[in-house]
């Protein structure tokens, strides 16, 4: 029983220190999440997993999706005219992610 409550209480403490380690949800997450999976992990054959990527690569493949510098259409036309802050936190929301393992089998 005691362990049991010192157990419930390190939970209880522990609970806003992870909250605080989650970067917030980004509010364009759903166009991305389409595709890329609300955690990162691709939901569409041919998209990549974005789940615990470094963050300044993240910051730097949507900043050259954005400029054009990396020219892939389906991504360009998904990040759009998007903000320095708003691309930062679609970055840290995804390299914050832990990756799961493969849902669908490889074709
Ligand atoms: C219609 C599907 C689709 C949507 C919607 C979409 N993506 Fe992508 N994304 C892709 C595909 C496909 C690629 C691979 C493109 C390439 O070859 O460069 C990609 C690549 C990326 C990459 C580069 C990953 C890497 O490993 O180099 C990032 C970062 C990314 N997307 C973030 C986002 C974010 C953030 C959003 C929402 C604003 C988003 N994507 C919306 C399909 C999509």
């Amino acid at each position: 029983m005691r362990t049991v409550l010192v157990a419930a209480l390190g939970l209880i403490c522990a609970l806003p220190a992870l909250a605080a380690d989650m970067p917030p949800k980004p509010v364009r997450l759903g166009l991305c999440a389409a595709c890329h999976g609300e955690t990162g992990m691709a939901q569409i054959p041919g998209a990549p997993n974005l789940a615990g990527q470094r963050l300044d690569y993240l910051r730097k493949a949507l900043k050259d999706y954005r400029d054009g510098s990396r020219n892939v259409p389906l991504m360009r036309a998904a990040i759009g005219p998007v903000s320095d802050a708003d691309l930062d936190q679609l970055a840290r929301w995804y390299s914050a992610q832990t990756p799961q393992p493969q849902a669908a089998a490889q074709p």
